[in-house]
């Protein structure tokens, strides 16, 4: 979308994959505190998003109010904290009659909401597809949306959260900044692999101000291992998925902070080019993926979907597209160092479920 937004993949936090419903305004003001202290705003995390369950119900006039237990306050006092930090603030709607946890909708309010938004100072709308007539697609009731935040005159970024239906990468690219390309995430290993095979083919309608969203990061929810959270973060990051973090970032271990705050991992990420990275080569369980950088770099992963064992993986210069003769060093972007001069051939040994991730830099 042509909104001057999301040049590159939106970064920040959402409450949805940790706190479901559970949410209230302490929690956000503790997630905005420790997303400071920690040091991942200081990386890029900027946007502060609620999901589903803040809105209670509707005004006489039809205007959207809060949970008052949840949200004392009220969301514009949020959202100016949340802008007293530097940051940014989102909430969260629905192009039906109810949200998907059965709150209050958008459908027929699309401007009276768009309005009351930026009069809070909202900078980000999630916008999902539950509780829809069947008789109006995601392709009619989106742009609604996308007209009336466009008719407040407030850059506000456009998530949409409409599950891949009706093939999005073909047509979303007009609507929103972000459209979700696969149903819900959740912290499984299987559910990740499943999402990946999903986005993976899109990747050519990517690019700046419009993005494949695989959606958000598990990363931290406790259930997977530090390796597969590890390989999520980095393959999400490659496919320039937006970086949306999911845990309770106020008890984060020692191994999420460093996975969420790997600088050279975001990097690819937000790398200026926005070319979505996508799988070059695949053998029975061993993928390489590959994204170019800009300054004639390429982002390479060799990828071991081996549950069990170790592999030693090997990619040419041909399958990655290269020039043959070129040289190039590489850079292990989680070991933090270059790991030798590489003419025609990248090899590493790969943990089971792991990754070697390299930026091959021209020599
Ligand atoms: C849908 C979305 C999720 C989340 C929930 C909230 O399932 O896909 O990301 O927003 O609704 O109810």
């Amino acid at each position: 979308l042509d909104n001057g937004l999301g040049r590159t993949p939106q970064m920040g936090f959402n409450t949805w994959n940790h706190f479901g419903c559970n949410i209230n305004e302490t929690i956000i003001r503790s997630t905005v505190d420790a997303m400071i202290d920690t040091g991942l705003t200081a990386v890029g995390y900027n946007y502060i998003n609620l999901d589903d369950c803040w809105a209670l119900n509707r005004t006489a006039a039809g205007v959207i109010v809060a949970d008052p237990v949840a949200f004392p306050s009220g969301i514009a006092a949020l959202a100016s904290y949340v802008h007293s930090k530097g940051l940014l603030f989102g909430v969260y709607s629905d192009a039906g009659t109810k949200t998907c946890a059965g709150r209050p909708g958008s459908l027929g309010y699309e401007k009276i909401d768009a309005q009351t938004y930026a009069s809070w100072g909202v900078d980000y709308l999630k916008y999902d597809n539950c509780n829809a007539p069947a008789d109006q697609t995601p392709m009619v009731r989106y742009p609604v949306m996308r007209d009336a935040l466009n008719a407040t005159g407030r850059p506000i970024f456009f998530s949409m959260c409409e599950w891949g239906d009706y093939d999005p990468a073909k047509w979303a690219a007009p609507v929103g900044n972000s459209w979700r390309t696969t149903g819900d995430v959740s912290d499984s290993w299987s559910r990740i692999i499943t999402i990946l095979e999903a986005n993976e083919p899109l990747w050519k309608a990517a690019g700046p101000g419009g993005w494949n969203d695989p959606d958000m990061l598990e990363v931290g929810n406790g259930v997977l291992s530090t390796t597969e959270y590890t390989s999520h973060f980095t393959l999400w990051a490659l496919m320039k998925a937006p970086l949306i973090i999911g845990c309770d970032v106020t008890k984060m271990t020692n191994d999420t902070l460093r996975i969420l705050t790997n600088t050279e991992v975001i990097e690819w990420n937000q790398d200026s080019l926005g070319i979505q990275g996508h799988r070059v080569k695949r053998g029975l369980l061993s993928e390489v993926w590959m994204a170019p950088l800009a300054n004639g770099r390429f982002a390479v992963v060799l990828f071991n979907t081996d549950p069990l064992l170790s592999a030693h993986m090997t990619v040419t210069w041909a399958e990655l597209g290269l020039t043959a003769g070129s040289k190039y060093t590489a850079r292990d972007v989680w070991q933090h160092k270059n790991v030798g001069l590489y003419a025609g051939t990248f090899d590493a040994q790969v943990a089971p479920k792991g990754v070697v991730a390299v930026t091959l830099v021209p020599a």
